[in-house]
């Protein structure tokens, strides 16, 4: 199966965390799309769908699935997105699409994760994909000198101006090892918008597609 079959797969195998008459939490990135369109296709009708992106806001918008501001919600069951990056406990490096900041407000949002991936992002230490972190564009050097002090490479994504009108970094050369206090720690650094690392907002499922069908990772 190619990797596009596969996002398919866990796209469709993702509709039966959806209650339906509830609203839902959506993220953003080629896997999404086929979750949007899955859903959009079945007999499951929702209240709306609270969305991370401009992008998946258009599609929803274009499919018929009412969209909602994060801010008339007070909690959503579910919050299904992909990923970068999943380790095996349900951590996940995010942000290759530049949504990560409001991925994480709407997955804090969420009581559950529901992680949609094919098996080329399950991986045993997260740092192989450049971390994403979205930056206030007047930090971005110094931000690049503490990961560089960390043994580790920024670059600053060409071209990138984030939904927040922010910039993103890309860091490479990175063994994160303790997921949780990384994300910690990165986040306090002033000027960090958002760290791609999502410790605290990890996934509580994870649907991985592989070559012999959907694998569920709790
Ligand atoms: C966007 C994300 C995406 O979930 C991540 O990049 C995975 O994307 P795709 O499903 O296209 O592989 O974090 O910011």
């Amino acid at each position: 199966m190619t990797q596009d079959e596969l996002k398919t797969l866990v796209g469709q195998a993702a509709v039966q965390y959806v209650t339906p008459h509830t609203i839902v939490g959506v993220g953003t990135g080629s896997t999404v799309d086929k979750f949007i369109d899955a859903l959009a296709a079945s007999q499951i009708r929702i209240r709306g769908a609270v969305s991370s992106s401009v992008r998946s806001t258009e599609r929803m918008k274009a499919l018929g699935i009412p969209v909602l501001e994060a801010s008339e919600v007070e909690s959503l069951q579910v919050y299904i997105d992909g990923a970068d990056e999943i380790d095996h406990r349900g951590h996940m490096v995010k942000g290759g699409g530049a949504a990560l900041t409001r991925e994480k407000i709407v997955a804090d949002l969420a009581e559950r994760f529901i992680c949609i991936a094919d098996e080329s992002k399950l991986v045993d230490t997260l740092g192989r994909f450049p971390l994403p972190v979205e930056v206030i564009p007047m930090a971005a050097a110094q931000i690049a000198r503490r990961f560089k002090a960390m043994g580790a490479t920024a670059t600053l994504r060409a071209g990138c101006v984030t939904d927040n009108s922010c910039h993103i970094l890309d860091v490479r050369g990175l063994s994160i090892t303790d997921p949780a206090a990384f994300e910690a720690d990165v986040t306090l650094w002033p000027g960090v918008v958002t760290v791609g690392v999502f410790a605290r907002n990890k996934a509580s499922v994870c649907l991985l597609g592989t070559a012999e069908g959907v694998k569920t990772l709790t």
